[in-house]
């Protein structure tokens, strides 16, 4: 059983807001510390609503690096970029940006590539906030071929994946976090929503390494705090 918190919220304003303050806090105690906070932001739908709150926050942005968990391996200013969504969801907050890889070569070169630029990172993260597919997929951890690579290497922070069946959403190969960036981070976050997932990420945390869902085989084992903020759909 994989130790984490649960905050259920009646709506998606009230997780949005609940999970503003949570980043806010880790950041300003990042940058109090450290003097710098260097966070891990997720793709997809789902946060979006926190993200445009959170854009709103005084913080001390000029000090925050955020990359994304993960990315599609496609052009610069592609609509299924993750660092442009992000880039697009905190403009003109003065917060700085690392893309981890574009379609550059295949996905094994874009994964060396992504590994070298967060080599260079002051590490571990300060937080790594996922999401998580109806399959149990985080990140770009999917259930399939480069599955035990994601969960198992140790030196990587990230690696190249080519998911098979390819994810609909965006059919493409990807970067992603190893489990071992996923662990080091300072603190976890999980952002859900819909019963149906609340189902998949409770029987992932339950079975763990047993999973057949990605994320309860990534988070098995976690020692930072995990707090998962769920609503309805
Ligand atoms: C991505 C994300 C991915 C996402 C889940 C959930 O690149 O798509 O990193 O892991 O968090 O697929 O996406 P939704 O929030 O849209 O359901």
């Amino acid at each position: 059983m994989i130790d984490a918190s649960w905050h259920e919220h009646d709506d998606m304003d009230a997780l949005a807001d609940a999970v503003a303050d949570v980043v806010g806090a880790i950041v300003e105690g990042s940058v109090e510390a450290r003097g710098a906070a260097v966070i891990a932001l997720p793709g997809g739908a789902t946060p979006r609503p926190v993200f445009a709150l959170l854009a709103e926050a005084r913080m001390p942005w000029d000090k925050v690096i955020i990359i994304p968990t993960d990315e599609r391996l496609v052009e610069a200013g592609d609509s299924r970029s993750n660092v442009a969504l992000l880039e697009a969801s905190f403009p003109s907050t003065g917060a700085r940006f690392l893309p981890l890889a574009y379609a550059e070569g295949d996905h094994h070169a874009a994964g060396r590539a992504a590994d070298s630029r967060l080599q260079s990172l002051q590490w571990p993260l300060d937080l790594v906030w996922l999401g998580m597919g109806g399959d149990g997929h985080t990140a770009s951890i999917f259930p399939g071929p480069d599955l035990e690579q994601a969960l198992t290497a140790d030196v990587q922070r990230a690696i190249g994946v080519l998911p098979d069946p390819l994810p609909p959403e965006a059919p493409v190969a990807r970067v992603t976090l190893t489990r071992a960036a996923i662990l080091a981070a300072r603190a976890i976050l999980v952002t859900i929503t819909g019963e149906a997932k609340r189902t998949v990420l409770k029987r992932a945390l339950a079975d763990g390494p047993r999973s057949q869902f990605p994320i309860g085989r990534v988070l098995a084992g976690a020692a930072p705090p995990i707090a998962i903020h769920w609503c309805p759909a």
